[in-house]
């Protein structure tokens, strides 16, 4: 399914996200979501993880409504209430540091040049609750590979505007601000990992990381940093925001890992957004046939 430069997201669209559920109810009863309308075959060739294919998505309403962002409050309804005052347009994204050709790209080229595709994902944030959501993303190695990294490059860092007028949040000293996240440069090009610049067929709404996130499925929620300006690839690992704040709960890998508690929680069950039975947290959040390989031979309970 491919969708181009969408509206934003109103807050009363709410039927059209159950419109948007009978389709794709349609669509998986006739076996085409698994065919790569719903889930890209380049992705899913055998079609998606037997784990994903029974996970109804997370209604619009409390994916635009139980949010992370700090730069608008730190309570879960904060940033539908107040990231009204983020401006997304005009938006810029330097990508830069260790590549042959920086560049700058305009919010609209990155809609026009990559051509974003649906892609669901569940996240699964470190607070033990998860959604499903329909995101509209690019693979971030499409990004990567057209500013070609030099031979020097093994980490990408990623940051969030910095602008305590926008963001009130940024008023405060409760992160180290701006934001920032880092991935390893595989993780970077992995098919998984994508830019998002919508979700549920319409451009991110601001509270969601407008005008364009990151999406690490495997990863938990923290790493999916929001609202990106910068994207610099480097040689040493960089510090990242949560890494900067408690290291000892938050490392750069956060891969989602039942096995290996939070310091003050247990990581082995998560409640999905809209259900009230906890159910079990998955190895990798369910993507380990994709991912477990960029790990082969690490301690994951030392790189947390
Ligand atoms: N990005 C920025 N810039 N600031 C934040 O506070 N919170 C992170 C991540 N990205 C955050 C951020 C956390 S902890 C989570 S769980 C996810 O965003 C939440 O994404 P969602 O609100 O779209 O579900």
């Amino acid at each position: 399914m491919l969708i181009r430069r969408p509206d934003p997201i109103a807050g009363g669209e709410i039927t059209d996200e159950r419109v948007y559920q009978n389709r794709r109810r349609f669509l998986e009863t006739m076996g085409l979501a698994t065919l790569g309308l719903a889930a890209p075959g380049s992705l899913w060739a055998g079609g998606p993880p037997r784990a994903l294919q029974s996970d109804e998505l997370t209604p619009l309403e409390d994916v635009l409504s139980y949010n992370n962002f700090y730069e608008f409050g730190t309570g879960k309804d904060d940033p539908a209430k107040n990231a009204h005052t983020l401006r997304t347009r005009p938006w810029t994204v330097d990508v830069e540091g260790e590549v042959h050709e920086p560049r700058t790209f305009g919010i609209e080229d990155l809609w026009q040049r990559f051509t974003p595709e649906e892609r669901v994902y569940r996240l699964r944030c470190v607070e033990a609750w998860s959604m499903v959501i329909p995101w509209l993303g690019l693979p971030l190695r499409d990004l990567l590979s057209a500013v070609r990294p030099t031979s020097h490059a093994r980490y990408v860092e990623f940051t969030t505007l910095l602008d305590p007028e926008q963001m009130p949040g940024q008023r405060r000293g409760i992160l180290p601000w701006p934001y920032v996240e880092a991935l390893r440069l595989d993780e970077a090009m992995h098919p998984l990992t994508i830019l998002a610049l919508g979700l549920y067929g319409k451009a991110l709404p601001n509270q969601n990381g407008a005008p364009v996130r990151l999406v690490v499925p495997w990863k938990y929620g923290f790493k999916s940093i929001k609202s990106i300006v910068r994207i610099r690839l480097v040689r040493e690992q960089p510090t990242t925001t949560w890494n900067a704040a408690a290291p000892r709960e938050y490392g750069l890998y956060a891969n989602v890992n039942p096995m290996v508690d939070h310091p003050r929680w247990t990581q082995a069950r998560e409640r999905r957004i809209g259900e009230l039975r906890k159910r079990p947290t998955l190895m990798f959040n369910g993507y380990a046939d994709q991912v477990a390989s960029l790990y082969a031979g690490m301690d994951l309970r030392r790189n947390y």
